[in-house]
């Protein structure tokens, strides 16, 4: 009799649908994850916000003082040193650092006083004080995490806490003295 080979067979076609409906089913997915870009594509006030530069006038910025401004939707501290703070920046052996750097590396030629960096702790990413009104700035003269205590120097460099890394330098040029591009 051919009972047996008929029920073999039934059994071969029910694996077959299933393996059918599989394939169906991650051609479904596969087409959601390249739909999903395209339409973040389309979407062009989140993109040109994340790409865009931003030029940041420096005129209102008193030795001494710092702001906070956002590009890429991310904080980022703007400093005008006084004299006192570039000379403890340059009063420290930069090899000795945990990140190396100097001050004249961190900043532009002939704009030594404008300290532009990241405003994000390069630990776990918190904002750290010390840009805003009144804030405090840690045993360093810097920027001070308040989240897990990591302090930055007055060149923004990591000097004690578990922050790996110096506040990091964003690309910027100087339009004139007083104007900056961020980006
Ligand atoms: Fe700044 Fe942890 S996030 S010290």
């Amino acid at each position: 009799t051919d009972g047996p080979a008929d029920g073999h067979s039934g059994d071969g076609t029910r694996r077959r649908d299933f393996i059918n409906i599989a394939a169906v089913s991650f051609a479904g997915i596969g087409a959601a994850t390249v739909l999903i870009p395209l339409v973040n594509q389309m979407n062009p006030s989140a993109d040109v916000l994340a790409l865009a530069s931003i030029e940041v006038d420096l005129a209102a910025i008193k030795p001494g003082q710092a702001i906070k401004t956002s590009w890429r939707k991310q904080p980022v501290f703007i400093r005008n040193l006084m004299p006192k703070e570039i000379a403890e920046a340059n009063a420290v052996d930069a090899s000795s650092l945990r990140d190396p750097a100097t001050l004249a590396e961190r900043t532009k030629e002939g704009h030594n006083n404008w300290l532009i960096t990241m405003g994000v702790c390069t630990h776990l990413g918190c904002v750290p004080l010390g840009a805003g009104e009144g804030e405090a700035r840690g045993d360093f003269g810097g920027y001070f995490c308040p989240c897990h205590g990591s302090h930055y120097d007055t060149a923004a460099r990591i000097r004690k806490g578990p922050a790996p890394l110096n506040l990091h330098v964003p690309d910027y040029a100087f339009k004139s003295d007083t104007v900056v591009q961020i980006g």
